[in-house]
């Protein structure tokens, strides 16, 4: 590819330096009958070895199989890891265990700066960690590399240092493409995000490197086995093929209660899609799902972010002084038109008419944040955040910070004419197994880190969409994206996928 750096890394640094058990090596080897592939001439490569354990794995596998040191050809490993002490760890451990010098079989230095060489299969772990978490100076130098390894698309978001695309998924682009013969093969454990999450990972799932193609040919989602000692990610080990276009359905097996699940996975709408998982008998409901069209006014969204400052603009109790004023937490004067009931988890269990809870926005009704000029003509409204000013200056994010740097130290997120829209169907998104859309009156609002919605004009058009949406193959749906009881449940750009926007409608403030 041509990059060429001095030093672009320490090799101290420590990336992900989670170590595969050489027992679960050992179940790679059997699914995919590596140790056979290894034996009959293949010479196998792991590029982020670590302390060498997926290559012992093999060693160990041979001598358990009855091999003798001197049968096994150890000459056809290969081995490359950053850290020098876990090199020279990989090194020392073939010497003692086996008296096999693996000095030049093995490298110490960064995948990303590794001389080409073209090995049979590859068998690894790379390391699993978001951009955004990685050391500040590492993450400068390796933009480039997202770039040139076609994992950015048209996204700003890794430019700007906020990208949560996972290095694994780096890592195994430069495996595929530099480290694999034509038609080679990769084993690798990895993070469940490159293939299961929406948003910046998404850009693996073109499922290629430039002019390469590779394709995904079986997952092992590890699902409930503890195989990295409690190590939270949720992981699975990949089968990749270089040179081959993806074709969907592949086989997923998915590990619940104590056995394997033989299952589906593929791509629902586009080929960047996260994977959906279904057992076969559901292929056809998920083959039947008619979209849901609507107005891109309509646009599923997530509700308010305060941004930090929930304890500002959120209030616990509301009482009505007169036309104009309201009292909120019992102590607080505010115009009763910037105040607004916020949807609770307690409004989908029992009924959806009392408020819990009230949040304070300072907007106009097309979404705009007053000026300062309206906000003074508020005195209770203005003197009540001019009181929290320091603290709503001091909220960290790029969004909000481009609100902070116009002055509008009183804005917050997920704002915007549609939380005025006469109704709002709206879910809970997150941590949830079961999709219940609900519809709310349109001054109701939704908390961005439990709920998103779609709004419309009409109490009709409302009904219509909540119709569609309760069709249990929506459920289905979701369910089949394996985030039940996680931050992605149903988050907007799920249902976005479900979605058809009937016509063109311009709205000033999206
Ligand atoms: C998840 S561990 C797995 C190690 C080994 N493959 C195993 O399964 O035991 C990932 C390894 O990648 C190494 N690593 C991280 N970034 C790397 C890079 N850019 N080039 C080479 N190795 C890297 C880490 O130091 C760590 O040892």
């Amino acid at each position: 590819m041509g990059i060429n750096h001095s030093s672009l890394s320490d090799k101290r640094l420590k990336i992900g330096d989670v170590f595969t058990p050489v027992e679960w090596g050992n179940f790679a080897i059997m699914q995919f009958d590596i140790f056979t592939k290894w034996m009959n001439g293949a010479s196998v490569f792991d590029p982020t070895m670590g302390e060498g354990n997926l290559l012992d794995s093999l060693v160990i596998h041979g001598v358990e199989r009855g091999f003798s040191i001197t049968e096994l050809p150890l000459k056809n490993l290969y081995g490359n890891e950053l850290n020098s002490t876990y090199c020279e760890r990989a090194i020392k451990k073939f010497q003692k265990k086996y008296g096999i010098d693996m000095s030049s079989n093995f490298s110490n230095c960064d995948i990303l700066e590794l001389e080409h060489k073209e090995y049979d299969l590859i068998f690894g772990n790379p390391p699993w960690q978001n951009f955004v978490d990685l050391p500040k100076n590492y993450k400068q130098k390796i933009k480039e590399y997202f770039l040139n390894y076609d994992l950015v698309g048209n996204s700003q978001s890794l430019l700007l240092g906020g990208s949560r695309i996972d290095i694994a998924a780096l890592v195994i682009q430069i495996a595929v493409k530099d480290f694999l013969k034509n038609n080679g093969e990769a084993f690798l454990f990895a993070p469940l995000s490159i293939l299961l999450n929406d948003g910046a990972n998404q850009h693996f799932r073109t499922y290629k490197v430039n002019d390469t193609p590779f394709s995904l040919v079986k997952v092992y989602d590890f699902n409930d086995v503890d195989v990295f000692n409690g190590i939270a990610t949720r992981y699975s080990l990949i089968h990749l093929k270089r040179d081959i276009a993806s074709t969907f359905p592949i086989p997923f097996e998915r590990h619940e209660k104590g056995k394997w699940l033989s299952l589906l996975a593929k791509p629902l709408f586009h080929l960047t899609d996260p994977l959906s998982i279904y057992d076969i008998d559901s292929e056809n409901i998920l083959n039947d799902i008619v979209p849901i069209e609507i107005d891109k006014e309509s646009v599923p969204r997530q509700g308010i972010n305060t941004c930090g400052a929930n304890k500002i603009f959120f209030f616990e109790s509301y009482k009505e002084i007169d036309d104009a004023n309201c009292l909120v937490n019992e102590s607080i004067t505010l115009p009763k038109k910037f105040v607004f009931p916020l949807i609770t988890s307690k409004n989908f269990k029992d009924d959806s008419i009392n408020p819990r809870k009230w949040v304070l926005l300072p907007y106009h009704s097309n979404g705009r944040p007053l000026e300062l000029s309206v906000l003074k003509s508020y005195p209770n409204l203005y003197q009540y955040l001019f009181k929290h000013q320091e603290e709503l200056r001091h909220r960290k994010g790029i969004m909000i910070g481009s609100w902070l740097k116009k002055g509008y130290w009183w804005a917050l997120l997920g704002m915007g004419y549609y939380n005025f829209m006469p109704y709002k169907i709206v879910w809970e998104a997150y941590g949830k197994k079961e999709f219940c859309p609900l519809i709310f009156d349109g001054k109701w609002q939704a908390n961005q880190s439990l709920q998103a919605f779609i709004p419309v004009r009409t109490l009709r058009e409302a009904d219509r969409v909540l119709t569609e949406l309760s069709n249990p193959v929506i459920e289905s749906y979701l369910l089949s994206l394996k985030m039940e009881g996680t931050m992605n449940w149903a988050q907007p750009g799920k249902i976005k996928k479900l979605i058809n926007y009937k016509k063109e409608h311009l709205t000033l403030f999206d």
